[in-house]
């Protein structure tokens, strides 16, 4: 009974049930002053069809969250038992971006990567055939969007006044591109595709393919020393002010699959990384759930 009512009520909000809770409380207060009585009346009591009082105090945690979504209740309940060490607000974020399923399982297309932000992850593929339609060359002469384009120029030369130079190793992958390169890596890693899983996407599933996402060097020229360099951390604080995010932070490991790749930047536009960087978000999951699929009530 509890438990039904817990997944009927889900979307009325704590204040709607202390709303109705006072409603219901005040009619049969009336209705006993009145000297009404509701079980002989041969009206239905108030409180027939209405909530037990207990379930009224209880606190489903999830429901406090303005994205919380009734029909994942037992996902939420199962990912939390999981993983007693997140809060409430990340089960159900998490659980709403779909990050409680094993990798690379529940695969669905990516409907339209044009449209800002593009989430491509391990649960969301490219299709074999998809390629932006507006690439033009960085000046390192790798491809990327127009609009990727034009703001890493303008991040790349902001850089050069503070001393420092940045450099786009690897932007825009074809998907066969990335196909050798995954397949490759299996092989160097005599068949341990869990190792690769790690550190290169399958086919498809490469933000690369999208034109708006670019792995750096810095004054050292290599991907895995860029972080030590005076670049890496001047990339990693200023990078939204050009609409870009680091996609792979270090604290998201488990979340995104990948280690920590400080290299890899993903144009999200502007408005969107600097939310991001106000709301102290680091995944871009979170940042599609809670500002995509769900509108804080404030900003409705
Ligand atoms: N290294 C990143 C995850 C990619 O292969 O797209
Ligand atoms: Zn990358």
């Amino acid at each position: 009974m509890q438990t039904v009512w817990l997944h009927s009520l889900s979307a009325v909000s704590r204040r709607g049930k202390l709303f109705l809770f006072a409603t219901v409380t005040t009619a049969v207060i009336a209705a006993t002053i009145a000297g009404v009585n509701l079980a002989s009346s041969g009206l239905p009591s108030p409180l027939d069809n209405a909530i037990p009082v207990i379930s009224l105090l209880d606190k489903n945690p999830y429901a406090e969250y303005y994205y919380y979504e009734a029909d994942k209740q037992e996902r939420y309940e199962a990912y939390q038992n999981a993983h007693a060490e997140l809060s409430a607000d990340e089960v159900v974020w998490q659980v709403n971006a779909g990050l409680d399923r094993e990798f690379y399982t529940e695969i669905m297309p990516v409907i339209d990567p044009s449209v800002l932000p593009v989430i491509v992850n391990k649960y969301h593929q490219l299709s074999a055939d998809y390629v932006p339609a507006d690439l033009v060359k960085l000046p390192s002469g790798k491809l990327a969007t127009r609009d990727t384009c034009q703001a890493y120029q303008q991040m790349a030369a902001d850089a050069r006044k503070a001393g420092l130079s940045l450099y786009a190793a690897s932007a825009y992958r074809s998907y066969d591109l990335q196909n050798r390169l995954y397949n490759g890596y299996v092989k160097q890693e005599h068949g341990d595709t869990a190792r690769v899983d790690t550190y290169s996407a399958r086919p498809g599933h490469s933000e690369h393919q999208t034109g708006r996402a670019i792995d750096l060097c810095g004054s050292y020229g290599s991907l895995n020393d860029f972080v030590n360099t005076p670049e890496g951390p001047w990339v990693k604080e200023n990078c939204y002010r050009y609409g870009f995010i680091v996609r792979y932070q270090e604290d998201i490991v488990p979340l995104t699959g990948y280690k920590y790749e400080p290299w890899h930047i993903t144009y999200v536009g502007k408005d969107v990384a600097q939310t991001m960087h106000e709301k102290n978000i680091n995944c871009l999951e979170e940042y599609v759930v809670k500002y995509i699929d769900h509108q804080p009530l404030a900003d409705v």
